[in-house]
């Protein structure tokens, strides 16, 4: 990679998908600097997908060749330090990952539906109890709690730690601003072992249980260094990342009252507005990362052994080359396909749980408040300042009566 075209991704961007335009426009593969960090982006859809599959393109770091220079304390940072199975591949990845699949089929998540729609009645009637008037942020009052609460329960997080550890973890995957990361991680992890040390007495349904049984009893299948990284990635993956798809969601159904109208009828299903927001405005922007295992060739553009690739999410969901008018949002679309949970072996083991809090979310949301009306065009509100993530800082309506 020589250093002169380079595009520096900001992550403080008002402009996302104008960025991603002139990204694709640059090509296919486009080498960028990402806070600070030397990379190629891989921006249109086929590209996307062949780098997500391609047997010479790693998670592995100790295939990244300039690792040393990745800055502390940054979004890629807290991503690529950790021991999960986000970073490991073969035999590795799928001794992490498998004890996990049982947790999250759709035969298990059928059975989580009705407790879903509990939350979701709770917080819905909590924002009926608010004055209709005034300015309620919906991304604060509603997308946050909802999946929080959900992957508390699945995992099985004793309610007295519920707030510390949701401080820790938003803290940890930059809601926030930038805080010392080792220490904070330090502090989660002492968190989590008082957690798992009262579990070890008192086993529940719930992962953590069936996870100590892993590491404690299978012949320690899972190392304690392991055990942690699962259970701090499935709280990072599994919050803010659903946080970003129902606030988008939000945001875009209020800006578009004819696509409301199709799913307040029914002649669209809510889970179509989900899979249209998740192409159209991925919640997630920029993903690290891919190493190249040797020298590669992938459409044209020659990487060498050690290099790093970024996903752009987003980019591809607007690939012009891949869909019909693909800056037009519209639900009515047949049959969306889109690669914003990825694809292939390290494909979101979360998207069956995200999809069904999206669809009870939004269809609870826009039949409890007929006359809900955005405070302000969806243009101006604040982005999220993050490379990772998505959406807006904050999702002001007035509820109506
Ligand atoms: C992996 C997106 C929700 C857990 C991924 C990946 C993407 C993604 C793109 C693949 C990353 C890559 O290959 O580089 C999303 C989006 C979500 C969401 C957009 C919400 C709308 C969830 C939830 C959970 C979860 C709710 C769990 C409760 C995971 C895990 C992985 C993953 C554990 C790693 C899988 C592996 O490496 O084998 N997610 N995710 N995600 N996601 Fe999600």
């Amino acid at each position: 990679m020589t250093d002169d075209s380079r595009f520096i991704l900001d992550p403080a961007t008002a402009d996302l998908h104008g960025d991603n335009e002139r990204l694709r426009e640059a090509g296919p593969l486009v080498p960028v600097t990402a806070e600070g960090v030397r990379a190629w982006a891989a921006t249109d859809y086929a590209t996307l997908m062949a780098v997500l599959t391609h047997p010479d393109m790693s998670r592995e770091l100790h295939h990244w060749a300039d690792r040393h220079t990745l800055p502390p304390g940054t979004a890629i940072d807290r991503i690529v330090t950790d021991t999960s199975m986000l970073n490991a591949e073969g035999e590795r990845h799928r001794r992490l990952r498998m004890p996990l699949t049982a947790a999250f089929s759709q035969r298990r998540l059928n059975g989580l539906r009705p407790r879903i729609e509990e939350l979701t009645a709770r917080l819905i009637d909590r924002l009926a109890s608010l004055p209709a008037d005034a300015p309620v942020d919906l991304r604060l009052e509603f997308a946050y709690p909802l999946p929080r609460e959900v992957i508390s329960e699945l995992i099985g997080i004793p309610a007295a730690h519920q707030d510390d550890l949701h401080r820790l973890s938003d803290a940890i995957a930059q809601v926030g601003g930038l805080e010392d990361s080792p220490a904070l991680r330090r502090e989660l992890r002492e968190l989590l072992d008082r957690i798992i040390e009262e579990r070890r007495g008192t086993p529940g349904e719930d992962l953590i249980t069936d996870l100590f049984e892993l590491h404690e009893k299978d012949g320690g299948r899972l190392s304690e260094d392991e055990l942690f990284a699962t259970i701090e990635l499935l709280f990072i993956a599994g919050h803010v990342t659903t946080v970003n798809l129902i606030t988008n969601a939000i945001r875009v159904l209020l800006s578009e009252p004819d696509q409301l109208e199709l799913l307040r009828s029914g002649r669209c299903p809510y889970s179509a507005a989900v899979e249209e927001t998740l192409r159209w405005d991925s919640p997630i922007a920029y993903f690290p990362m891919r190493y190249a295992v040797r020298d590669v060739e992938i459409d044209g553009v020659r990487l060498r052994g050690g290099e790093p690739v970024l996903a752009c999410f987003a980019s591809a969901g607007r690939d012009p080359g891949q869909y019909e008018r693909a800056e037009v949002f519209d639900i009515t679309r047949p049959q969306v396909t889109h690669l914003a949970f990825g694809h292939g072996p390290h494909f979101c083991l979360g998207a069956p749980l995200a999809r069904l809090e999206g669809e009870i979310a939004l269809k609870a949301l826009f039949t409890a408040f007929p006359a809900m009306k955005p405070v302000a065009l969806p243009e101006e509100l604040p982005p999220l300042d993050t490379l990772l993530g998505n959406s807006v800082r904050t999702m002001p309506v007035i509820l109506g009566p």
